[in-house]
């Protein structure tokens, strides 16, 4: 059932519920169709409660019998939840509910994926299971018992018992609903144990369908790797005696943190060097480590209500960034965060969806889980940290730990440790979490007989969400690099609070050249009035990785732009600078390979419109063409060399030195490609003994017009491994020729394992159609027509899929009048369909504006 008129959630208007619950029972009996659930739930008032109505959350359920202290009672039922007389004084609440598990396609509650059942709750998903106060404020400890003829059979906390197609599992943290998790099937189990720094056993279980064993090495090593840091860089180690994850192939998002029983999408654990590319071996490490994290910043301490989400989401970012970090190379890792940062939080808070990291008001929270809450989340705390230093950073987290174990909490409480150890006040700073926007931070120099005045603007555009938005506390992290090459100022922070600010620096012999906002110390767009020269010299001579890389990708920007507005050549200094740090053998290949990448066509779009202009995407597309073109000419003596130095002939490992240097021949191959009509990508693919191999040299002969063969060989080697077939139609999307990009999503959505219903499955097409940017701005429409077609279809079967691909539209208003007057016809016609979700009416609504 739908409701009739979303209701808007308030932040403003959070009251604590009126009981406190301190036991649960549950009681599953599985069945697809119709499985029962059993619950037993003792309650009692919330002294001085204000609001002292009985309402318990529950969606789509059908009620079989309601009891209050072992008496039958009739509660007043909707389609939101239930409420109920009940006594002013403890009681025991028990029910039995009937709910479908198959016909649950939305993936949020307990629904079925090949065969095995399996839970989301997060956010509001527990409401779907039974009813229940479905708040992340209500904390109790869980007992479950599962029946079903299932060998496998997994809840929270620790066993208890378990028998013939039974078991029980009781949970003794205090946990809210969005953490509990079921699953049942057959499964096999990777073992694995660690032992804690108290030296406490843990058994590790990866469970997985038969057929997966042979991806589980690398997933259950990440777990032992999180662990082990978390213990050493935070202190915190793990509480129960069993840690178990599980593979589920049907997953709206990465992988869910439920206490002790993580849930991932396969496409966020399964891993092999002959399935799994060295970006997926990254990702997966990372989500491992994330998800384990949130045991602490999470679980343990949890979010008030989800206006708080993140409060537990940035923190648990910000963890996972500094574990990869430590684990590869952090001036790689920071690089690739700031290419994310720009591709998808900055679009978002520069258009309609625009919303502070602390939201202030949703229609339907999974909405929330944004680029914004999470990515910008976890900026801030950098930037925290970094105004704070690592000394008061710890403790503080020390304090936030000990204060507030045990309870559900708030951005307040999280600054408020902050404030308490280091006497700072950060009322300033809280406008982080409150307004939306993408500050614009502009610098001038001025020089005079030794000193070097730097002058800094900033100012934040108004947005829907933020009306007037007032200066930031920004960390401003600045070093001056001399005539010579030399580093004459190292990094020092500025704090810049106001409007307008100005920072000195002087006994200075000549004008160096200031390298700004080093470490992307603050999520800003950074403007600085640097001559290509200048930009030339820090490119060359930078002591910070990061302003390196970004002086050489400023360098790409202006000559991209140039060629696109005025038809310029590429500029030659920016190709000499490039390749006088691809060549340079004493720096990280990893890091090489980056500084062969482009702006992409999206973040083109967005630097034209940022300045007034209208973005062509086939213009766009065609500058970038050239540019890559022009790069394999300019370099086309050093890249044969680049190849071979840099193809690993060790066996497959998937480290990051091993992946760098994989990742500098590929990106060496894929210029050279543009030159010799795929022969070495061909001899490439016929070798390739790993993914990350056999993958690029595929992208690099369908780019080259000479995939079809190997587009076929691949099929037919990997038809049985879903995972692999999501690269396979993912890529024939992502290199498809922008003029025929939208035949190439027909035909691919009509071939036979294209599962639409399957979220992986339609991200790897319909996703990266929508990232496809001349392919999906088609100057016919037909981009924005086959999307729309396929949001409408999959919208009542899976909202919350559907919703978030919605996105593709939110950069809608920097396109010319006529793609502006299609897109909206779109926006519309997907709009005007009766019973369009919540989620997805709510995403288009603020889409539309
Ligand atoms: N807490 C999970 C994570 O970031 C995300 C789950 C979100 N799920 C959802 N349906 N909104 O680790
Ligand atoms: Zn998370």
């Amino acid at each position: 059932m739908r409701d009739a008129a979303p209701q808007t959630i308030y932040l403003a208007d959070y009251t604590p519920y009126g009981f406190i619950i301190d036991d649960v029972a549950l009681h599953f009996d599985l069945d697809p169709r119709k499985t029962r659930v059993k619950s037993r739930i003792s309650f009692r008032p919330t002294p001085d409660a204000s609001d002292k109505t009985f309402f318990l959350h529950g969606e789509n359920l059908s009620l079989v019998s309601a009891m209050i202290d072992g008496t039958p009672v009739s509660p007043e039922v909707t389609p939101q939840g239930l409420t109920c007389d009940v006594p002013d004084a403890p009681f025991v609440w028990e029910a039995e509910v009937e709910i479908d598990p198959m016909g649950n396609t939305a993936l949020e509650g307990l629904y079925m994926s090949n065969g095995m059942y399996c839970t989301q709750c997060e956010a509001e998903g527990f409401r779907k299971i039974t009813y229940y106060p479905d708040r992340p404020d209500v904390m109790a400890v869980f007992t479950v018992t599962i029946n079903g003829p299932h060998p496998v059979l997994l809840s929270n906390g620790n066993p208890v018992s378990s028998g013939n197609d039974t078991a029980e599992w009781r949970d003794p943290w205090p946990k809210p609903a969005y953490l509990f998790a079921l699953v049942a099937g057959d499964l096999v189990a990777h073992p694995g144990s660690f032992t804690t720094k108290s030296g406490r056993k843990v058994d590790l279980n990866l469970y997985v369908r038969p057929g997966d064993e042979g991806k589980c090495a690398f997933g259950m090593q990440a777990l032992k790797d999180s662990m082990k840091w978390d213990e050493d860089v935070y202190g915190r180690e793990y509480d129960l005696d069993l840690f178990n994850i599980v593979a589920v192939d049907d997953f709206n998002m990465g992988a869910m943190e439920n206490k002790g029983l993580n849930i991932f999408n396969s496409s966020a654990v399964l891993a092999s060097p002959e399935t799994s590319t060295d970006m997926n071996f990254e990702r997966i490490e990372a989500i491992i480590a994330h998800e384990y994290f949130h045991n602490w910043t999470g679980n343990r301490i949890t979010c008030r209500d989800w206006f708080q989400l993140c409060l537990k989401e940035g923190l648990t970012v910000y963890r996972d960034s500094q574990f990869t970090s430590d684990m590869r190379s952090a001036a790689v890792k920071r690089i690739g965060d700031v290419i994310d940062l720009r591709a998808r939080q900055f679009p978002e808070d520069q258009g309609p969806l625009a919303h502070p990291v602390r939201p202030e008001s949703f229609q339907e929270i999974n909405n929330f889980y944004t680029a914004t809450v999470y990515e910008k989340g976890a900026e801030v705390i950098g930037m925290l940290k970094l105004l704070v230093g690592d000394a008061a950073y710890s403790k503080a987290l020390d304090l936030y730990f000990d204060r507030h174990d045990g309870q559900a909490c708030t951005i307040e409480d999280w600054l408020q440790v902050f404030e308490d150890t280091t006497g700072r006040d950060l009322g300033q700073f809280k406008r982080w979490y409150s307004q939306a926007g993408t500050p614009q931070l502009s610098v001038t120099e001025s020089w005079d007989h030794g000193t070097l005045t730097l002058h800094f603007k900033q100012h934040t555009p108004a947005s829907a969400a933020t009306a007037d938005p007032q200066p930031y506390v920004l960390p401003i992290a600045v070093g001056l690099i001399g005539q010579d090459g030399d580093e004459v100022h190292e990094t020092t922070v500025l704090e810049m609070t106001q409007a307008e600010q100005s920072f000195v620096f002087d006994d200075l012999g000549t004008r160096p050249v200031a390298s700004v906002l080093r470490g992307f110390s603050a999520p800003v767009v950074l403007t600085q009035d640097l001559s290509d020269a200048d930009r030339a010299h820090l490119l060359a001579h930078d002591t910070d990785p990061f302003n390196r890389w970004e002086q050489g990708r400023m360098l790409a920007y202006g000559s991209l732009l140039a060629m696109i507005r005025e038809g310029k050549a590429p500029n030659k200094d920016w190709l000499a600078g490039i390749r006088a740090v691809i060549g340079d053998e004493t720096l990280d290949p990893a890091y090489r390979a980056l500084m062969l990448g482009l702006p992409s066509q999206s973040d083109l779009a967005r630097a034209l419109s940022e300045a007034g202009d209208t973005p062509d995407p086939d213009i766009i597309y065609a500058a970038t063409e050239a540019t890559r073109a022009a790069m394999a000419d300019a370099f086309a003596d050093l890249l044969p060399t680049l190849y071979r130095r840099h193809t690993v002939d060790a066996p497959f490992e998937p480290n990051a030195k091993q992946a760098g240097k994989r990742a500098l021949s590929n990106a060496a191959l894929s210029l050279l490609t543009r030159n010799d009509d795929g022969v070495l990508a061909q001899e490439q693919y016929d070798a390739a003994d790993n993914m990350t191999q056999q993958l690029s040299a595929l992208a690099n002969l369908v780019r080259a017009g000479r995939g079809n063969k190997a587009v076929e060989a691949f099929e037919a080697q990997w038809k049985a491994d879903r995972l692999v077939m999501d690269k396979w139609f993912g890529l024939q999307v992502m290199e498809a020729d922008p003029e025929d990009a939208h035949e190439v999503v027909e035909t691919l959505t009509k071939h036979p394992d294209f599962n639409w219903k399957n979220p992986n499955r339609f991200r790897a097409v319909l996703g990266a159609f929508a990232a496809h940017h001349a392919g999906f701005h088609h100057a016919s429409g037909a981009g924005y027509r086959l999307l729309a077609d396929w949001l409408i279809q999959l919208d009542p079967v899976n909202p919350q899929t559907t919703a978030r691909m919605c996105s593709a539209f939110q950069t809608w208003k920097r396109y010319d009048a006529d793609r502006q007057d299609m897109i909206k016809a779109e926006l519309d016609r997907i709009l005007s369909q009766p019973g369009l979700s919540r989620d997805t009416t709510e995403m288009l609504t603020r889409i539309r504006g």
